[in-house]
């Protein structure tokens, strides 16, 4: 598939997706969600790519959904076409870990697709938002859900019910994303994270992450009981071995993902 609203750019094992809509806020039209999702298949079979980046422009992470593009559908058409669920969702199927790089408006749509990636990095200029309310819709891609289990419910409420947009110290303060840099050094600062990511163990990444999803979705009991069994499995690893003798003989370890 040839994109057109997105460009992807591998740096070494690092796979950057810049959303490209410039003109439109970077606004999720149906092709650049399809874009991505078919981006993100891609690019989670390609066993050269260990770590994945997801970014926007200086302006514009995503403004959220693409009003003018969905604005006469009926209940039907969104029904029937499972809108949402057919394309936006893939992120949070892959395994390989994912970073957002936010800069500006991360509204609607486009928080929640920062919110599905793995952490969030914003730039000083990052304004996070769920501003549907404003357009008589409600959040439909995680928004309501995500949003409160990072922030809470009081800050997730106001946000959804008056479309009130946070700034990047606030989002910080909350919890919403992992840090805040200057603007000037968001891709250099996203990219150490990324290559770091990238140069470690991919299985026991992958289970690390596996571990820390599961946390939202289960009890502490069970979740701790989860990760006993993934932290025992990584003993079966041949990285296991290595970070352990590489530690224990002075040097740095060579992973192989096995
Ligand atoms: N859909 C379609 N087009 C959009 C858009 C969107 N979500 N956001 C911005 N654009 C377009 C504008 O229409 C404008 O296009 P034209 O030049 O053709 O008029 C262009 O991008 C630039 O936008 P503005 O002129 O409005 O720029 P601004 O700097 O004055 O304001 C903004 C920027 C605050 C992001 C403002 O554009 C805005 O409020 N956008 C809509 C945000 C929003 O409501 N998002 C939620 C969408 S619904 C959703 O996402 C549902 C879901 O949960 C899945």
């Amino acid at each position: 598939m040839a994109f057109e609203n997105i460009l992807v750019e591998k740096t070494g094992a690092v796979a950057v997706i810049r959303l490209n809509r410039p003109k439109a806020m970077n606004a999720l039209n149906g092709q650049l969600t399809a874009e991505l999702a078919q981006a993100l298949a891609e690019l989670e079979a390609d066993d050269a790519v260990r770590c994945l980046v997801i970014t926007g422009n200086e302006k514009a992470f995503a403004a959220g959904a693409d009003i003018k593009e969905m604005k006469d559908r009926s209940f039907m058409d969104v029904y029937k076409t499972e809108f949402i669920t057919s394309t936006w969702e893939q992120v949070t199927k892959i395994r390989k870990p994912a970073i957002a790089a936010v800069a500006g408006y991360a509204l609607g749509g486009g928080c929640e697709l920062a919110m599905m990636c793995d952490f969030i990095i914003a730039a000083d200029n990052a304004r996070f938002g769920q501003p549907e309310i404003t357009i008589g819709t409600i959040p439909g891609s995680g928004g309501t859900q995500r949003l409160t289990r990072f922030v809470g419910k009081s800050k997730a409420m106001e946000m959804c019910l008056t479309g009130r947009m946070m700034d990047a110290a606030e989002a910080e303060r909350a919890g919403l994303v992992s840090r805040v840099v200057p603007l000037a050094e968001l891709m250099a600062e996203t990219m150490k994270a990324a290559e770091k990511i990238a140069s470690l163990s991919l299985p026991s990444m992958m289970m690390a992450k596996e571990a820390i999803n599961r946390a939202y979705e289960t009890t502490l009991a069970e979740g701790v009981r989860f990760e006993r069994r993934l932290f025992h499995a990584t003993f079966a690893t041949e990285d296991q071995k290595e970070g352990m003798s590489a530690f224990s003989e002075k040097r740095p370890p060579r992973f192989r993902d096995r």
